[in-house]
């Protein structure tokens, strides 16, 4: 790493971009541990309070995390999302060991267009919940998720159910357990409004994900349209030999 005290780009801001580079690279491991702010101090004659703030805007971001009494270690960038088994959110989240959160970016009640009548099953013009959410990992944005969701199949929501899991509240709403989802994938590139909900540059990879999901009585009761970030998911598929 190298740092250049004379130019106008400020100095926590040059630690934060090669850091950055380090880290996408593969140069720093997921796990490693980082030099103390004193080390980095030290090696580069500035002070460490500049290090705390590069340092602390990194943790931020998601590129680090710290452990109390241990140190600054690189986080693992991307996430592995099994594409078999039909889980949540919250869900999947919490068998990382992390904290699912939710930002609501808008929330009204619409009719269903033809469209998603037709996917949903619904009636003509039914009333749906139409939900975006900002998903969080950790406070980080990992995927915006747009949801429609039968009025029928959810009764009355509110800022609470926005906070947490919708597929916990929809099992226990109709009784009934969660069965079975068609999903298509397709890549693509942030607009403005995703890259901004995002935390991530406009034109960025982004995997657009479709998803119809079932009850266990066969009736829909979402249809998701979501994007996630391309560079913090892989999707992983196993498979077996066919001939
Ligand atoms: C996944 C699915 C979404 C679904 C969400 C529910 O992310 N891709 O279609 O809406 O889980 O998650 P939660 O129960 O945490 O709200």
């Amino acid at each position: 790493m190298q740092i250049d005290k004379q130019s106008p780009v400020p100095i926590y801001f040059q630690i934060m971009e090669q850091l950055k580079t380090q880290i996408k690279n593969g140069e720093l491991k997921a796990d490693a541990l980082l030099p103390s702010e004193r080390e980095y101090a030290e090696q580069f004659g500035i002070s460490r309070m500049t290090v705390r703030q590069a340092l602390s805007n990194l943790v931020n971001e998601g590129f680090l995390y710290r452990q109390k009494g241990r140190g600054t270690f690189v986080s693992k960038l991307k996430m592995e999302q099994p594409l078999q088994g039909l889980t949540s959110f919250t869900e999947d989240m919490r068998s990382r060991g992390m904290k699912p959160g939710s930002r609501l970016a808008e929330y009204q009640l619409i009719q269903a267009t033809e469209e998603l009548s037709s996917i949903l099953g619904c009636g003509h013009q039914a009333t749906l919940h139409k939900i975006i959410r900002v998903r969080l990992a950790n406070d980080i944005p990992m995927a915006i998720e747009a949801s429609y969701i039968p009025f029928d199949k959810a009764g009355k929501l509110d800022a609470s159910h926005f906070q947490s899991s919708m597929y916990e509240h929809i099992e226990a709403y109709n009784q009934m357990p969660i069965s079975r989802a068609k999903q298509e994938l397709e890549p693509g590139a942030a607009s403005e409004e995703e890259a901004e909900l995002l935390g991530i540059q406009p034109g960025a990879p982004v995997l657009y994900i479709k998803r119809t999901t079932y009850l266990q009585d066969g009736t829909a009761f979402e249809h998701v349209k979501s994007a996630y970030r391309g560079d913090r998911y892989t999707f992983v598929h196993y498979m077996d030999r066919v001939k």
